[in-house]
């Protein structure tokens, strides 16, 4: 069996050359390269591809792997917005991604912006630094005092229910138009996503991108919300019309804002511009300068634990579809 994975980081190396030596009925290659139209013939002669990138993967991309014989591809991550899948289909290419390699390093990311945003750090890291020790005007409010509104319950957003719920006893209520049996019967949800922006304090949102939910909070959502909420992204980009996001932050509607995604991050996030000014996206440099928004260069996955899953389970994955044709992380199409 012969493997190869696609766009290697140095600090996902320890964890690949522990499968390799676990796994040594299997030929693996590593490159750091991208899957590209220009790298897609390294795969030639394998019977399977481990990948991790947020550039698409394309119709011709896929149809070359299928040319190849090749009928095996796993994601090392969850997100599969990117991915063809009426190309997978053309060249019956199954697919695994790694659905939970770590929902609870999401979480937690969720959890540190929220409390950044509501205790108003940043606002006192920017004083401290011109010499500003004082207090006012930045009160925060108490989260067992506030209603947080979950966007999606499936496996982060319902850690995140969990840790609001029994770590700080905020008021939780979620919108999923799927929801959750258990947390439905206690009484978890809230009608519609409208009931979410007009009762919740702080929104976080934790839904999959997809073509029918293509900015699903922006000028609208926005308007129904309370004066002063806080709004937290780190699902997707295109989840959040930004420029609306942009509207309710300069109208005073969102007081403060954290976002782990955006919506042209592909080819900024992890990359270094060498200076503030040299960031080549004026937008999101608008954003990053206000001291009322918390930006994180798409982060909330990268612990040890994630990556570790990450590559392990999408390896195993990958092992298993090839000899079996079957995968406990088949993504359906
Ligand atoms: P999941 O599939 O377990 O859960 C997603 C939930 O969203 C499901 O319960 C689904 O019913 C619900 N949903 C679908 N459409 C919705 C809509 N229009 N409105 C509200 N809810 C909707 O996925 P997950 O593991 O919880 O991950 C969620 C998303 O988080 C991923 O798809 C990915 O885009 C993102 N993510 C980001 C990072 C990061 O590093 N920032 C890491 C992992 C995942
Ligand atoms: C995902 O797993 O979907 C993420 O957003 C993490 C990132 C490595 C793409």
């Amino acid at each position: 069996t012969k493997i190869i994975a696609y766009a290697v980081r140095q600090d996902e190396m320890p964890y690949f050359k522990k499968w390799v030596n676990n796994n040594p009925d299997v030929q693996v290659k590593l490159t750091p390269k991208l899957l590209t139209d220009e790298t897609v013939k390294m795969a030639k002669g394998f019977d399977g591809v481990d990948a991790y990138q947020q550039k698409p993967y394309t119709t011709s991309i896929l149809d070359k792997l299928g040319s190849y014989g090749i009928k095996s591809l796993s994601i090392r991550n969850v997100g599969v917005d990117n991915v063809d899948f009426k190309a997978l289909k053309k060249n019956g290419i199954k697919l695994t991604n790694v659905p939970a390699y770590s929902p609870q390093a999401i979480a937690e990311l969720a959890m540190t912006d929220l409390l950044r945003l509501i205790r108003h750090i940043k606002i006192f890291e920017r004083q401290e630094a011109h010499g500003n020790l004082h207090w006012a005007p930045n009160i925060a409010d108490e989260l067992d005092k506030m209603t947080v509104g979950v966007i999606g319950t499936g496996h982060i957003g319902r850690i995140v229910v969990r840790i609001l719920r029994d770590g700080f006893h905020a008021h939780v209520i979620a919108y999923d138009p799927y929801p959750n049996p258990q947390l439905q019967k206690e009484g978890l949800y809230v009608k519609s996503l409208d009931d979410l922006c007009k009762q919740a304090d702080a929104i976080t949102i934790h839904a999959p991108a997809m073509k029918s939910n293509y900015h699903m909070i922006g000028d609208k959502q926005f308007s129904e919300m309370k004066k002063g909420v806080y709004f937290i992204n780190e699902a997707r980009g295109s989840l959040l019309d930004t420029d609306a996001l942009i509207r309710a932050l300069d109208s005073g509607k969102v007081q403060g804002a954290a976002l782990d995604v955006y919506e042209n991050e592909v080819g900024v996030f992890n990359k270094d511009f060498g200076s503030f000014n040299a960031i080549p996206d004026k937008r999101l440099k608008n954003l990053m300068k206000r001291d009322n928004v918390v930006v994180t260069p798409h982060i909330a996955f990268y612990t040890r634990n994630a990556v570790k899953n990450m590559v392990g389970f999408s390896m195993d994955s990958n092992k298993t579809l090839i000899k079996t044709g079957k995968s406990k992380r088949l993504v359906k199409y």
